[in-house]
């Protein structure tokens, strides 16, 4: 099956089930809840009764029968890539990281925003605005200059310098906000009458987490139709999480893959924990997290508009909700670079953490084969100082080298 087609049929409310006209532009449902692409899975079974997908090429594309794009001609593409499962040689069992930051942008925010920007321009929208904690508002931008869209971002104002810079040199009107990124989306959200944007916040909009689920898709395919037995991903406003729990759903219906399923374990911080703490509490959606603040900037989300459906699929895979220290997620990211030679991003990083920790309370078997997310490339953050220098002009005591 070669020819473009997309089965979606139609949007679903998340909370109420309502269902929502496909080809109109939409934010969140009438409930104000996150709307989530529905397709006609007998009519794929039917055309493809198992993947099939020799022949296309290695980006998200490939999964288009299970992506909302009806018309190839409104498709942007950056070179979006398979990610590759790196497998980490130190741990004592199968380890692998899916390494996002090969993607477009450097992170797996380029699955969502290329998604959602795609849509946003098939329905002809000339204007788009994000609040974002870097990487977010760097795919946008960069999805939405080729589209020749305007973009608007909005991010804390001690957003990775890199992040910002980043977004602005992609064509994006960037503002640092004093505030944390639900103050951010506030202004996106009250900016809609004014500016004529369309609000592309997280889980705001039906597309970002269909882009997000090809992690999922991609996951299965790499390991030969496959879950792994357990899956940690850092989780801000969990739309990767969500994403490929959905994904595990549509490919079980399509009888890809079986009933398995990995547990899902939401990484947090110990500075940001709403999801955790809801976890550990019983609860079914995340109080609002004060003063939040961890060098995992990705993952300081104090409040998650998808946070019942993160927590949903926590418990429904018997998975898990953790939070980590920063000092260990620091000290991760200098050991695995040093020992692994991987530079992760810190959000990666605590997914390390989580998963030692897992190890050691005996929640993870050394015989399980584990999946962490490392989200976005290492280089987009902030590095340990180095600074030796050596003078030429004088002789150089080559043992001193090696004592250093
Ligand atoms: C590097 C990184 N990791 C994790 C996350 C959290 O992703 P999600 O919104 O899917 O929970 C983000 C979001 O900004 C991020 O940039």
């Amino acid at each position: 099956m070669t020819e473009w087609r997309s089965y979606a049929t139609h949007l679903e409310c998340s909370a109420t089930g309502e269902r929502y006209d496909i080809d109109q532009v939409h934010n969140l449902s009438a409930a104000g809840k996150p709307l989530l692409v529905r397709y006609d899975l007998d009519a794929l079974k039917a055309a493809m009764p198992a993947p099939a997908y020799e022949g296309r090429g290695p980006d998200l594309w490939r999964y288009r029968e299970l992506l909302p794009v009806r018309e190839e001609k409104h498709v942007l593409s950056l070179g979006e890539v398979t990610t590759p499962l790196v497998r980490l040689l130190r741990e004592p069992g199968e380890v692998l990281v899916k390494d996002e930051g090969r993607l477009p942008t450097g992170s797996f925010k380029a699955r969502g925003l290329c998604l959602a920007v795609t849509m946003a321009h098939g329905f002809g929208i000339k204007r788009v605005a994000i609040p974002t904690n870097g990487n977010a508002g760097a795919a946008m931008a960069a999805y939405a200059a080729r589209a020749g869209m305007e973009s608007y971002c909005f991010a804390p104002e001690d957003t990775p310098e890199v992040n910002i810079r980043e977004m602005a040199a992609q064509g994006a009107k960037v503002w640092r906000v004093n505030g944390l990124i639900n103050d951010c989306g506030k202004i996106v959200g009250e900016g809609k009458g004014p500016m004529g944007w369309f609000d592309v916040s997280t889980l705001k909009e039906p597309y970002r987490i269909e882009g997000k689920k090809t992690m999922g898709l991609e996951l299965a395919e790499q390991l030969g139709w496959d879950v792994p037995d357990v899956i940690f991903y850092p989780t801000g406003g969990g739309t990767g999480l969500i994403g490929m729990w959905k994904a595990f759903d549509e490919l079980e219906q399509l009888g890809w893959i079986g009933s398995k399923r990995p547990k899902m374990v939401a990484v947090q911080s110990t500075g940001c924990a709403p999801i955790v703490r809801a976890w550990e509490r019983g609860d079914e959606h995340a109080e609002l997290w004060q003063n939040a603040h961890t060098v995992a900037s990705g993952i300081r989300v104090p409040a998650a508009i998808g946070d019942f459906l993160i927590l949903r699929a926590v418990r429904e895979s018997n998975g898990w909700a953790h939070a980590v220290e920063d000092a260990d997620i620091e000290a991760a990211v200098v050991q695995l670079g040093r020992e692994e030679g991987f530079l992760m991003c810190p959000e990666g990083a605590a997914t390390y953490v989580a998963y030692r920790q897992a190890l050691v309370d005996g929640r993870v078997a050394k015989s399980d084969r584990v999946v962490l997310y490392n989200c976005a490339t290492g280089l987009k953050y902030p590095l340990p100082p180095s600074d030796w220098r050596l003078d030429r002009t004088q002789p150089i005591d080559y043992a001193a080298l090696a004592a250093a």
